[in-house]
């Protein structure tokens, strides 16, 4: 196998957003990132070409180490390529070597750890966000109750983070990241720890957020099956450098049950992308 970029349709990303006034595209085009060490430089992504629909889902897998969470940090604005641009609703994320903050206030950022405040409740994490936008107390506390309720938490709101399990601690972060309705939410293995009934659960209520939500998502995972579940296309790296190996389309109708994963086309989807990884050894 070439190194080349495999794109198994030419169309347009399969795109359905239900409010497509707010989700905004995100592009990037030749990004390599290069990180100086102590030991020379490790390039992390060469030639990242991407285009993402307003609204679309999009899973990024590949091996440890190829890049994903290089290429997510990118894309969060965390991290400024060292080649290449990132353009989100058609602006473009760096000029001059600035970051354009406006482009990233929308954001909302998941991470395989929840990182919530341990001397918070649950819902005071939940509306951290908005306090921080000076949002009133009332206001935040109302919003806060409400995402609580989205992803699961009701009644567990005045509870702190110890207090929770594992998959709880992270709806609380989902919670968090979806309380300043953001227009693109970026997930790094966000279920990664979770045992595997709890992370099934979990995919079932991530779909649903972003049928509702309508927000653009991008979410790397280990997991083959839950990066087909979730996504409009599914898009697989290559390490050193980590590049664009394949973009799969997953023309699976939605809302997707549990019950498609013992679908034939669910099947040869997940079988193809995991030849592809085992090519690479
Ligand atoms: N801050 C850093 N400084 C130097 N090298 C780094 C840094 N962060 C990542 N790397 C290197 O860049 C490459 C890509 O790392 P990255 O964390 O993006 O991979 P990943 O695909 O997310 O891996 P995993 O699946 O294990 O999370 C690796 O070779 C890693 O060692
Ligand atoms: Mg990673």
């Amino acid at each position: 196998m070439t190194q080349e970029t495999v794109v198994r349709r030419s169309e347009p990303a399969p795109v359905a957003p239900p409010d497509p006034g707010r989700a905004v595209g995100l592009r990037v085009a030749g990004v390599d990132k290069v990180y100086p060490t102590r030991r020379g430089e490790v390039h992390a992504l060469s030639g990242i070409d991407l285009d993402i629909g307003a609204g679309e889902f999009v899973s990024l897998v590949g091996r440890s180490g190829c890049g994903k969470t290089t290429l997510l940090r990118v894309l969060s604005g965390l991290l400024a390529p060292t080649r290449g641009t990132v353009e989100a609703g058609g602006r473009s994320a760096w000029v001059g070597g600035r970051r354009d903050d406006a482009v990233f206030a929308e954001f909302g950022l998941v991470f395989q750890e929840a990182n919530l405040f341990p001397w918070f409740t649950v819902v005071d994490n939940v509306a951290l966000p908005l306090k921080l936008r000076g949002v009133s107390r009332g206001d935040r506390r109302a919003r806060a109750i409400e995402l609580c309720a989205t992803v699961g938490l009701t009644g567990f709101e005045d509870s702190y983070p110890r207090e929770l399990s594992g998959g709880m601690r992270q709806r609380a972060a989902i919670a968090r990241a979806l309380a300043c309705d953001p227009s693109v939410l970026l997930m790094d293995e966000p279920f990664g720890a979770l045992d595997a009934m709890t992370r099934d659960r979990m995919n079932l209520e991530l779909q649903q957020i972003h049928a509702v939500s309508g927000a653009t998502v991008v979410f790397v995972t280990h997991s083959i099956s839950e990066a087909v579940f979730l996504a409009d296309r599914v898009v697989l790296l290559t390490p050193r450098p980590g590049r664009i190996r394949s973009i799969t389309p997953v023309d699976l109708p939605r809302p997707r049950a549990a019950e498609v994963e013992a679908t034939a086309g669910f099947g040869e989807l997940v079988v193809a992308l995991r030849r592809e990884l085992d090519q690479e050894d």
